[in-house]
């Protein structure tokens, strides 16, 4: 690595690393022990001492910073078990995942902000309680899924440093205005969670016998209304926590649509896991793909306990109860469904996870559509920066 290049390297993590350490990481309140009282669809009391991203970071970010990690040599980089730098398609998927994990990480910081656990007893307790209707231990999911995204960032970012690669940095993107509710950081945010059309066709397709990498269209909602108009995902005003159903139809749009978030990182990490060329880079992606399925089958158990409200052009349904399969609640277990072949048994998979699909592509102009960038000031920018990376991560093949 060239000596320019190398300090380049370090000059954008450490700005990196201080911009998620001073903006992005969850308050410590989130790695408090929190029990559940108000557990709706949960029989058994559990108790959470989960580990906190942001003690782990104090260990974790030094050793980031040591010089073993960020002053690698071009020669040891070589004598990794990938046995050289990685190949150019490589690099572009790890820029793009890094960058999806980026969003990913922003909009969970939201979320956490207003519905973690560590917001327990603020000013949006409303809230909470209302996304406890879902499940008693929604805030300790928030809070755990928000430090899994952050980690998959800081993971990306610097095994990307340390094979010599440019690491990726939206820091001069965050401008969007965040919720106004007391006690949130009014600091400029990367996503906007309070004008979404959330897409729940994944509900369908993963209750469905057919796979869109064979041609199937879905187009049935979960959730009619959702996936037009805009519709607030957090409450944007201290008014709406005191606003009935509209809060509570503000939590459940919450709940599904952290299962389109998540549907859409579990289809993006196995799509481009077909294009890696190096074993090293495979088993990270394989191995955060895995935890965004996690997170999948985590939230869409949780959505289907939405009770049955109109708001605003949305209307939740019972999927609980007298629903016909590709809607029915409890059928969280991927239904088998048409596999490489119509020729071939049907099998249980995630899907889809073909090209053309929900791809690197396919993924952004998901988000896209979703709202989660309306608002933001260098929009033309932003979308081309994303929709480039994309491509160059699409367009990678195996050697
Ligand atoms: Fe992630």
């Amino acid at each position: 690595m060239e000596t320019s290049y190398r300090h380049q390297v370090i000059v954008n993590f450490i700005t990196y690393y201080e911009s998620m350490k001073n903006k992005n990481l969850p308050r410590t309140k989130s790695s408090q022990t929190q029990s559940s009282s108000s557990e709706t669809h949960s029989n058994t009391p559990r108790v959470f001492r989960r580990r906190s991203f942001l003690k782990g970071l104090g260990i974790t970010g030094a050793t980031f910073l040591s010089a073993n990690a960020l002053l690698m040599t071009k020669g040891k980089a070589q004598s990794t078990q990938n046995g050289g730098t990685l190949t150019k398609g490589d690099v572009a998927i790890l820029r793009l995942l890094a960058a999806a994990e980026i969003i990913e990480a922003d909009l969970w910081q939201q979320y956490n902000e207003l519905g973690g656990v560590g917001a327990t007893g603020s000013m949006s307790q409303p809230y909470i309680t209302d996304l406890q209707v879902l499940d008693g231990d929604m805030p300790q999911y928030i809070a755990d899924n928000t430090d899994d995204e952050k980690s998959h960032v800081a993971f990306l970012n610097a095994y990307l440093a340390s094979k010599g690669e440019q690491m990726v940095n939206f820091d001069a993107f965050r401008n969007i205005p965040p919720s106004k509710v007391t006690g949130v950081p009014q600091t400029g945010r990367l996503t906007n969670l309070q004008e979404l059309s959330v897409d729940t066709s994944w509900w369908v397709r993963y209750r469905s016998t057919t796979n869109p990498d064979l041609g199937a269209v879905f187009t049935q909602q979960a959730v009619q209304g959702l996936n037009v108009g805009q519709h607030p995902a957090i409450p944007v005003t201290n008014a709406d926590l005191s606003s009935g159903n509209h809060l509570l139809a503000i939590a459940f749009t919450a709940g599904f649509h952290f299962g389109f978030i998540e549907q859409a990182g579990t289809s993006l990490y196995a799509t481009l896991s077909q294009k890696v060329t190096s074993a090293e880079v495979l088993k990270i992606t394989i191995s955060i793909g895995g935890a965004e399925i996690l997170h999948f089958q985590v939230w869409q158990d949780k959505a289907g306990n939405a009770t049955p409200l109109t708001d605003n052009g949305i209307t939740f349904v019972d999927l609980t109860k007298n629903q016909p399969q590709t809607l029915q609640g409890n059928l969280i277990m991927p239904e088998p469904c048409d596999f490489i072949s119509t020729s071939l048994p049907q099998c249980s998979i995630i899907r889809p996870t073909s090209a053309g699909q929900l791809d690197a592509t396919g993924a952004i102009k998901g988000f896209i559509a979703d709202g989660l960038f309306i608002g933001q000031q260098r929009s033309a920018e932003f979308i081309d920066l994303l929709l480039d990376m994309a491509h160059e991560a699409d367009a990678a093949q195996r050697e």
